[in-house]
């Protein structure tokens, strides 16, 4: 049997409803649940706290801490969905393990994908280690003193400290000699999603730009699993976090495919089917693989104009055994909008104003609490080039002022 069950569609809260679970319903989920709404899939959204913005979507919503086994385990027991589609990487990923080896679920795009990405080890590991891809020169850390060790002994300066368990670019910091490096420490062991006091030093590498590269595991008419890939992202990140995404960005033909061919390489060994976001760096013809998201990535936004199917949907669709198509619809661009104050209740001034803006258009992701550096919504336009789609997907976010109710 070629087609794996799921590719079989049904009706939502009765007994044929096919159930998939979210774990993670903020901006990126919320789109995935939206796309798995259109094809009638009885949808539950999990997330660590009430109404965040796939919750208000979704058939079902669940709040509990999924990075604690017992709870993620009784959810999974009591809820029983076909397909489990971890959105963050902050889960208890043993138990995901264990339920899709005893078959009571299947985990996309696998549940070992979902441990590997979870921390920066597992996954630097595999691809610099068990696959062989380029990435920087990179040392684990468990002390400061280990951390001068490995400048010293050859990751040299500049380089990056990073917690190995963090993301958006948290307790990040670039060290460019010998007098930042306890600073970037304390940085790196403040800013871990949980203080395990294990940092990543990373060579610091010049690349010219740096792509998101959407890369999808989906089955064909005949039903076997491919690899496709959407046309190269290009994104400009504040402080880890990305502001503006573009498609495409242009790249000679040789950097290009060369990184298909490391993007290939990592989703084809994580297995199983979804869309990867995979991070690279490029200089020249020279390619880098940076990490890689096991699910739709931020950057990935854009194509929600670009594309005419957007991750989101590509994700749905792939994991649901359907076939894809990850062909361009047009140059675009994202541009965030920043809550910029800090409460609960916010209210969005200039909305019309934005989508005034030629062939914009606008997500507001109805985050139920703002701080001033949080993701709130996102800009979208597209034009004939990517110069014109960035200048006016900029000028939308700007028109958008998030205020206090
Ligand atoms: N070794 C490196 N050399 C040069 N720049 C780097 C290096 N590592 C990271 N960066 C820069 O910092 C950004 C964030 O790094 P990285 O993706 O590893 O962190 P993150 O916390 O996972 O961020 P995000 O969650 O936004 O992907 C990269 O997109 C890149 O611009
Ligand atoms: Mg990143």
């Amino acid at each position: 049997m070629p087609r794996s069950d799921s590719a079989i569609l049904g009706t939502p809260l009765s007994r044929a409803a096919v159930r998939v679970m979210l774990l993670g319903a903020g901006e990126l989920g919320k789109e995935v649940l939206i796309a798995l709404q259109r094809l009638g899939v009885e949808t539950i959204a999990v997330d660590r706290y009430a109404n965040a913005p796939g919750q208000q979507v979704a058939h079902h919503a669940r709040t509990i801490a999924m990075d604690d086994p017992a709870q993620l385990r009784a959810l999974i027991e009591v809820e029983k969905p076909d397909i489990v589609v971890p959105e963050i990487e902050a889960i208890a990923t043993p138990v995901l393990e264990q339920l899709e080896a005893a078959g009571a679920v299947r985990v996309i795009p696998t549940a070992r994908a979902a441990r590997l990405t979870m921390d920066r080890e597992g996954i630097r590991r595999l691809a610099a280690e068990a696959l062989g891809l380029p990435t920087s020169p990179y040392q684990f850390c468990d002390s400061l003193a280990e951390l001068r060790n490995a400048i010293d002994g050859g990751i040299g300066y500049p380089c990056i400290v990073k917690p190995v368990m963090s993301s958006s670019g948290k307790g990040q910091s670039k060290i460019d000699g010998p007098a930042d490096v306890k600073k970037a420490w304390d940085h790196a062991i403040a800013g871990g999603r949980v203080n395990h006091g294990r940092i990543i030093v990373e060579g610091f590498i010049d690349f010219d730009y740096e792509i998101t590269l959407l890369t999808v595991r989906a089955r064909n008419a005949s039903g076997e699993i491919e690899t496709r890939f959407c046309a190269p992202i290009g994104h400009v990140q504040d402080a880890g976090d990305c502001v503006e995404s573009w498609q495409p960005h242009a790249m000679s033909s040789r950097a290009l495919a060369r990184a298909q061919e490391v993007a290939k390489k990592v989703a084809d060994d994580l297995g199983g089917l979804g869309v990867f976001g995979v991070e690279l760096f490029v200089k020249g013809d020279e390619v880098w693989f940076s990490e890689v998201s096991p699910r739709p990535h931020d950057t990935g936004m854009v194509t929600m104009i670009s594309q005419w199917q957007s991750e989101f949907e590509l994700h749905a669709r792939a994991i649901l055994g359907l076939p894809v198509s990850t062909q361009l619809k047009s140059p675009g661009a994202s541009a965030v909008v920043y809550g910029g104050v800090e409460g609960k209740a916010l209210a969005f001034d200039g909305v019309a104003e934005a989508l005034a803006v030629p062939n914009s258009d606008l997500r507001l992701f109805g985050k139920p609490e703002s701080f001033v550096k949080r993701r709130m919504g996102v800009a979208l336009a597209f034009a004939e080039d990517v110069e014109t789609a960035r200048r006016n997907a900029k000028l939308a976010a700007g028109k958008v002022k998030p205020r206090q109710a």
